[in-house]
């Protein structure tokens, strides 16, 4: 059985510093936190890196898309956008649990599966839990990775759930806590599956969910629990 720690940093709790990034794993870290989420994506070189939209604008100093530009460029005019090995490096240092969030860019999915998931298998020694929206994703990480927890991470708990968990060999949900009621909360505990839900930045949302039965949260403020 999977054991979440109760809150996980969000994009390695975006608030408190650039989202995605080594800062914000220290800012969590400093905060309390014991887990982070953080989203990982392909350059054009194939190099997993913390990304989470498919072009660089919003979060960086960079601009154009992720998938069209090496990890020297992107590094050129932004060098704080950290290599999952990286990532991982500083987790396992301050000792963080990881929810390693694959996020391909569209036409990447089965590519960025298996290159992060081949590197996880080698390199990754610590605890967590890999999802991904894309389901071919997730199943060409989950072939380089029999042995590790998987998530499927949904908006809305979808009405063939469980075949889902079952095709991806996957121990608990991830889902949007807009969705998360009671009926949901209902099917999932029937059938003994842990979840969490994204993204909640209040502490009556995060007590709602707990009372839930939710087993962890998702949040950009890892300041304020
Ligand atoms: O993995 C949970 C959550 O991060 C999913 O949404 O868009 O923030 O990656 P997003
Ligand atoms: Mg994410």
């Amino acid at each position: 059985m999977i054991r979440y720690p109760r809150i996980i940093a969000h994009r390695c709790g975006g608030h408190l510093a650039m989202e995605n990034s080594i800062a914000g794993l220290l800012a969590a870290k400093r905060a309390g936190c014991r887990a982070v989420e953080f989203d990982v994506m392909l350059t054009r070189d194939g190099v997993p890196i913390l990304m989470h939209d498919e072009t660089l604008e919003r979060t960086t100093h960079c601009k154009g898309a992720v998938a069209a530009l090496t990890l020297a460029e992107i590094r050129a005019c932004d060098p704080r956008v950290p290599t999952l090995a990286e990532a991982i490096g500083m987790c396992e240092r301050l000792g963080l649990w990881a929810n390693v969030e694959l996020k391909p860019a569209a036409g990447h999915e089965e590519e960025t599966g298996a290159v992060v998931g081949r590197w996880l298998a080698r390199h990754w020694h610590g605890q967590g839990v890999i999802s991904s929206f894309s389901e071919k994703s997730a199943l060409a990480a989950r072939h380089e990775l029999p042995e590790a927890a998987f998530a499927l991470l949904c908006d809305r708990l979808p009405e063939d759930w469980q075949a889902r968990l079952s095709r991806l060999g996957a121990v608990a949900v991830h889902l949007n806590a807009v969705h998360a009621d009671e009926a949901t909360a209902h099917d999932l505990a029937s059938a003994g599956i842990p979840w969490a839900a994204w993204t909640v930045n209040d502490r009556a949302t995060a007590e709602r969910l707990f009372t839930l039965g939710a087993a962890a949260i998702f949040t950009d403020r890892p300041d304020l629990w």
